[in-house]
């Protein structure tokens, strides 16, 4: 008597994503893909997962423990994003479900963006480019546009992983910025060392920072990290960069801020309520506003789709995951053995 082939792992695909990637994923999978991006609301995503043992995500689907009690068959969600703020990780783990993210490819890539957006407030590049565009530029002033230096400047950095560590090196061996940072916890000597990183509470940091970039994790404890208190603590010559997480930073209080010029300027690639903007963050002038693409390069976003999958394919197939964020689950056995 021969054994019935086992079938195939099922796996959602829930949002478009490079094709070649699809259809790695097909050679293992039956995948069940969305190449028209339709956005699924909470009912329909768990409708298409439910009868799937994988799914490969963005930070749009939000994998709780609704979503999983209505999918029992769901063994691994794989996030083509380093940040997982969108999945409950304890309900996940507490049904043998691996969560996996898609760090280390992304990290110079956004330390990039982070800086870029860091420097484009600092020196007033999109008020003064909306100036230009406008029509407004009739003559030279001694005072047009001025804006504060990055060069010898304090950079401050709230949330000391790895992105925050990049964007501290391009400050100190680039630009050569006084580092100070605030985290749940301090670098070793030899982390802090080669850029003069100093570690500081968070009120120090808040008040001695010449340029703020926020590089920290979303979650109840960091939600409106920085408020109006915190604003109010910071240099009227400060500027704040958000690259890390909507929610973060209390909008409406940064808007105020910003127009009330107890900070002279901002740059934001996240929001709170994304896509949506906070409108009074729309009318402001002094801040810089780009749509969450701070991983965005050609390279870098194929390196994340290929990590997802390789997370994907690994924990559906008996290899081992590269990047599971809740590996307690692989060491439960949970998962199939090759
Ligand atoms: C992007 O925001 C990411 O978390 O990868």
């Amino acid at each position: 008597m021969t054994a019935a082939a086992s079938p195939r792992p099922r796996v959602l695909v829930a949002r478009a994503v490079y094709p070649e990637v699809v259809e790695r994923l097909r050679q293992h999978f039956d995948v069940d893909d969305n190449p028209a991006d339709h956005l699924f609301d909470k009912r329909e995503l768990a409708a298409r997962l439910a009868d799937k043992d994988g799914a490969f995500t963005t930070g749009s689907e939000r994998i709780d423990a609704d979503l999983l009690a209505a999918c029992p068959r769901l063994r691994v969600v794989a996030n083509m994003a380093v940040g997982y703020n969108n999945f409950d990780v304890p309900a996940c783990t507490a049904r043998g479900v691996l969560a996996t993210n898609t760090p280390d490819v992304l990290t110079e890539t956004t330390a990039d963006f982070g800086f870029a957006l860091m420097m484009a407030a600092a020196r007033r590049m999109a008020e003064s480019e909306h100036y230009l565009r406008r029509g407004e530029w009739n003559r030279w002033a001694y005072d047009m546009f001025t804006g504060s230096d990055v060069h010898g400047a304090t950079l401050g950095i709230l949330g000391m992983g790895r992105i925050g560590q990049a964007i501290a090196r391009r400050g100190a061996l680039g630009f050569c910025m006084k580092v100070i940072y605030h985290n749940r916890s301090r670098l070793v000597p030899e982390q802090e060392a080669p850029i003069g990183a100093r570690y500081v509470d968070k009120g120090t940091l808040l008040a001695e920072a010449d340029h703020l970039v926020l590089v920290l994790p979303y979650s109840a404890a960091s939600h409106h990290a920085i408020g109006a208190a915190e604003l109010a603590q910071m240099k009227p010559t400060a500027t704040l960069t958000n690259v890390a997480r909507g929610g973060i930073v209390d909008d409406a209080a940064l808007a105020r801020a910003l127009r009330e010029r107890r900070i002279a300027a901002a740059a934001l690639d996240v929001f709170e309520g994304e896509p949506q903007v906070h409108p009074d963050l729309l009318s402001v002038p002094n801040v810089v506003l780009t749509p969450h693409i701070a991983s965005a390069t050609v390279a870098t976003r194929r390196a994340m789709a290929d990590l997802a999958a390789d997370n994907l394919v690994a924990a559906l197939t008996g290899g081992k995951p590269p990047t599971p964020i809740n590996a307690e689950v692989l060491r439960e056995g949970r998962l199939p053995a090759r």
